[in-house]
């Protein structure tokens, strides 16, 4: 033990718990800190966090070899959020380094109940100045063609905004649902993408997309119908808007793998690597300009990221600038559900 704690002073006077351990998790070293945040085991931790619900207990070797923060509550302090960062340090043995991120995530609660405040409270005046819009525009009887032009903007921009306001909703009841995990229901996939196909099949217009669906009609999901409706139709609906009239749009359901897994594969204009990482970011769009055009609001790739985390699947992008991009994710093998009365 002495050869990790040579300089105590140092350790202690650390504003963060440091503890070396075993490839077990024991502990073989730890400042004051350390105790403080974790009490005397660390292997009870109540584990809340999107990144670790694959893992049934705190593994440092795997973590370290990730390079993945834990969020996690204090087994001690319930009202006290940590993040664990595991490093890895000397023979088969690791740094942990445990930071008390309380206040952090106290902000960003409020900053949450602040917009679904606001969200919820502009539904309704929109609605309304929707309601008379509409009322206008059936009167006809515009003194000029500019009233009418008018009119039809306004109504185009309240459109917009209430759009935008659901959005923000769905995605503040995303984030505030307690359990990390959706529910479990039967979600017959196949149906549910023949029905977004008509509707992509409208929402292209006359920009006549050529849309093909390929599913295994066997494979359903266990899962929340309306998310995987709302994260399924934000993929298709972008590779609608962001491909050239004409051009053709693929849908694949299918086992890889032994699981279940969806691909959007679209011939449209492409997004460069460095774009990626940050598609998922609420109200991030590639090309500001340009995108204003499609008439989103940047949110439907942020809503499709919490959905599918709920679902403990992660989106994946491959691109290519010009030729067209594949937006995929897989899910685990036991969130499938087999119609066949004998699985494979
Ligand atoms: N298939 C695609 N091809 C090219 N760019 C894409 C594609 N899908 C998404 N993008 C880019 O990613 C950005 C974010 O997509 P996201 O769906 O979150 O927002 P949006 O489509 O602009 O608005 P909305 O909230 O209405 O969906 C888009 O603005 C666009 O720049
Ligand atoms: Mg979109």
């Amino acid at each position: 033990m002495a050869e990790y704690g040579t300089d105590k002073g140092l350790s202690e006077a650390l504003k963060v718990g440091v503890m070396v351990v075993n490839t077990k998790g024991e502990r073989l070293w730890w400042n004051t800190l350390a105790e403080t945040f974790l009490g005397k085991s660390i292997n009870n931790l109540k584990i809340d966090t999107e990144v670790l619900f694959k893992l049934p207990h705190y593994n440092p070797a795997h973590l370290a070899k990730q390079d993945k923060t834990i969020f996690a509550k204090s087994p001690v302090h319930d009202e006290q959020h940590l993040s664990i960062d595991t490093r890895p340090y000397g023979n088969d043995t690791y740094l942990v380094i445990i930071n008390n991120i309380t206040p952090k995530i106290r902000v960003e609660q409020m900053r949450r109940d602040f917009v679904a405040n606001i969200s919820h409270e502009l539904r309704t005046p929109l609605t309304v100045i929707r309601g008379y819009l509409e009322l206008l525009q059936e009167y006809k009887d515009f003194e000029n063609a500019q009233t009418e032009k008018v009119l039809v903007q306004m109504d185009e921009h309240t459109s917009r905004m209430q759009h935008l306001v659901e959005d923000l909703l769905t995605l503040s009841r995303l984030e505030s649902d307690k359990s990390t995990h959706a529910e479990k229901q039967s979600v017959d996939v196949p149906k549910l993408l023949l029905d977004i196909k008509q509707q992509a099949i409208a929402l292209s217009g006359e920009r006549a997309h050529k849309i093909e669906l390929h599913v295994d009609d066997n494979i359903q999901l266990l899962g929340s119908e309306k998310e995987l409706h709302s994260a399924f139709s934000n993929i298709i609906f972008n590779a609608i808007n962001y491909t050239p009239a004409g051009n053709a749009i693929e849908i694949i359901w299918k086992l890889d793998k032994q699981e279940p897994c969806l691909y959007v594969k679209d011939s449209g204009i492409g997004i460069d690597a460095e774009h990626i990482p940050r598609l998922t970011e609420r109200f991030y769009r590639v090309d500001k300009a340009r995108d204003e055009a499609s008439g989103g609001t940047g949110l439907g790739l942020a809503i499709t990221k919490h959905v599918l985390l709920r679902h403990e699947a992660e989106l994946q992008v491959t691109s290519k600038l010009g030729k067209g991009s594949t937006f995929s994710c897989c899910f685990p093998r036991d969130r499938m559900h087999r119609l066949l009365s004998n699985p494979a």
